[in-house]
């Protein structure tokens, strides 16, 4: 089951994926992060963010709509109060997520982290449809996108993998920009910008008003985005959007994809990330694909 990403060797190619896993140690208790791949931490800033005003999480058809706004505690309060937790009840792989409202902001939160222990690698989410600037601002302009990019990884003693917004027409551009720049993964797709109004009081349900989608509904075009990203670039893709069955992840795999991220699932059943991995050694064992890597590009598309 095993799948290597920019050098990282997980024991699963089914990784939590930010925002929906907490700092994986609240889900000690739930699931057994030795069972996983791997998680992604939510996304980690300069300083600490209260979010967004609520409502902002509601259920949609076939998925859920946020708008967060990257409430977290800050990369410091990360390092001194969870990293050390997080060594004492398992070895999973960790992924640090950085964001910023400017470059300068990430190169600081990238720097701090380089010296804490226990991370293997980073993704820089360089798409949050949330917040009013920064994020999905580098995530859809290709030259500062670049920049971006080329900044932290300069900064960067990890490997970098950039998270690519859905929100674009061309995303395997924005893809091609990213590896251009250093990157040495991507993954995708974040939320789509996405709007609900309750008809009762004519108002916005997410306070913020747009919020992003995420879950099954978004499947087929991030499955579409993945294809395009993986013809692209060289550099190895990590897919999602929509994973709840292990069957998803292996269509995300035969579309291009090197491992696969599980988000708005775990909301739906917060054991989701290990049955996807279970059930993904059952399904090769039962397919007989004896290695699971095998499974990355093989649709006969
Ligand atoms: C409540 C919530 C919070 C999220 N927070 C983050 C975040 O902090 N950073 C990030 O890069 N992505 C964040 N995401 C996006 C997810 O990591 C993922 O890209 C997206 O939800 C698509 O996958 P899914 O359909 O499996 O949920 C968040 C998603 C949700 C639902």
């Amino acid at each position: 089951m095993r799948v290597t990403v920019a050098g990282v060797e997980f024991r699963s190619p089914v990784i939590a994926a930010s925002g929906t896993f907490g700092y994986g140690v609240e889900f000690e208790e739930i699931i057994s992060l030795d069972k996983i791949g791997g998680f992604v931490t939510k996304g980690l800033s300069r300083e600490p963010m209260a979010g967004n005003p609520a409502p902002r999480i509601i259920e949609t058809a076939a998925g859920m709509m946020n708008a967060i706004g990257l409430q977290n505690m800050g990369v410091k309060a990360f390092i001194a109060e969870k990293l050390p937790k997080l060594k004492q009840i398992s070895d999973t792989v960790v992924i640090a997520n950085v964001f910023g409202f400017t470059i300068e902001d990430c190169l600081e939160v990238i720097q701090a982290l380089n010296d804490a222990p226990g991370i293997a690698m980073y993704e820089l989410n360089a798409s949050c449809p949330n917040t009013s600037h920064g994020g999905m601002v580098f995530g859809t302009d290709p030259p500062q996108l670049w920049e971006l990019v080329a900044r932290c990884k300069g900064a960067s003693k990890r490997p970098l993998m950039v998270k690519l917004s859905p929100n674009v027409t061309n995303i395997g551009l924005m893809a091609q920009v990213a590896a251009d720049g250093g990157a040495d993964a991507v993954s995708l797709v974040n939320t789509f910008v996405s709007l609900a109004i309750d008809v009762e009081t004519r108002r916005p349900r997410i306070a913020n008003i747009t919020g992003g989608l995420s879950g099954p509904a978004i499947k087929p075009i991030a499955m579409r985005m993945v294809h395009e990203v993986s013809k692209a670039v060289k550099i190895p893709v990590v897919g999602m959007g929509g994973v709840v069955r292990a069957e998803d992840a292996v269509e995300f795999m035969m579309a291009g994809a090197t491992a696969v991220q599980v988000g708005t699932a775990s909301y739906a059943d917060p054991r989701a990330v290990e049955n996807i991995a279970n059930g993904l050694k059952r399904w090769c064992a039962a397919h007989e694909v004896a290695e699971v890597r095998a499974l990355t590009g093989a649709a006969l598309l």
